[in-house]
């Protein structure tokens, strides 16, 4: 297998640092830069978290600042889910900054530099996409593929009943990219419930690395936050995982759109058409998820 050339968009955010992680340490990928946006927090702390993230383990990858805030209306942010500064363990303040770039200008250089070459994970809601659309039209015709964490279809929401959160935080943008043509690999909610953690597998993990030791000490935090939570799901990790290991899962092709209306159904994903350029995730074979996200990271799981 070789390696990928990547570009990774996200929110940074407790499972957007997992697959941060997992993305400097699994064999497979080749990160060109890291882009930003608001979404789980507010755009400045995710460029803080990114940076905090490199910094820690001593990566030296660029950073672009992206979307403040959505096509339409704002983002509602996820603080309660992963802590206040959008990570479970406190890090030392970033002593590098985001680039002069901006997110946008950022991913047409590369997609001009690397036309059909470069594949964008997004990890957070769409709005970089469709604002590098909006401002370079050309540049949807040289992205290789996108592989996304997002949507809940036909099944239910994270965020409403209806909804998932990084669609629900810009469903005008999800939609646009989702009609794009651009060949998309979706791992929407119904994927991602297929890779959970309980609290005592959680609590049962160790590693001697310090990578390894960040991952669990994210996950036990996470867990710490709230007696009351039982399972952590691996969602964006996930989406990283598939676009190292396509194999890791099988696929349906479909049309997806979203429900951009104001109405309770606002952000849903339907399927528009049972044939399409999007590849939605059907199964997963979490036993080898699981092996790459612990090998990957030399973490060891003696329940699994
Ligand atoms: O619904 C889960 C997604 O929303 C993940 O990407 C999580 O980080 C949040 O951005
Ligand atoms: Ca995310």
């Amino acid at each position: 297998m070789g390696t990928l050339k990547c570009i990774i968009d996200t929110d940074p955010g407790i499972d957007d640092a997992l697959a941060i992680l997992m993305a400097l340490n699994c064999a497979g990928l080749d990160v060109l830069g890291f882009t930003t946006t608001g979404g789980n927090i507010p755009l400045e702390m995710a460029n803080k978290n990114i940076l905090s993230i490199l910094d820690y383990l001593d990566c030296q990858h660029g950073v672009y600042s992206g979307a403040k805030i959505p096509v339409a209306g704002s983002f509602p942010y996820a603080t309660h889910f992963h802590g206040t500064s959008g990570l479970s363990k406190d890090l030392p303040t970033p002593i590098s900054n985001v680039s002069s770039f901006t997110a946008v200008e950022f991913i047409n250089n590369a997609l001009c530099r690397y036309p059909q070459d470069v594949t964008l994970i997004c990890l957070g809601p769409l709005t970089n996409l469709y604002r590098l659309f909006q401002k370079y039209p050309d540049s949807i015709a040289k992205i290789g593929s996108l592989v996304m964490m997002g949507g809940a279809v036909n099944c239910p929401g994270n965020v409403t009943e209806h909804a998932e959160f990084n669609f629900y935080c810009d469903p005008v943008a999800a939609d646009w990219v989702l009609k794009s043509g651009v060949p998309t690999t979706l791992v929407d909610l119904a994927a991602c419930r297929q890779v959970g953690m309980s609290r005592k597998l959680a609590e049962s993990m160790s590693s001697v690395t310090k990578a390894g030791k960040f991952a669990v000490e994210l996950i036990v935090n996470w867990f710490e936050l709230d007696d009351a939570r039982y399972v952590f799901e691996f969602y964006d990790p996930l989406a990283l995982a598939i676009a190292i290991d396509p194999y890791l899962a099988t696929y349906r092709a479909v049309d997806i759109e979203v429900n951009c209306n104001v109405s309770p159904l606002y952000g849903q994903t339907r399927i528009r058409r049972c044939s399409g350029s999007t590849n939605l995730v059907d199964i997963v074979d979490s036993e080898t998820f699981f092996d790459m996200f612990a090998n990957g990271l030399n973490i060891n799981i003696p329940l699994i």
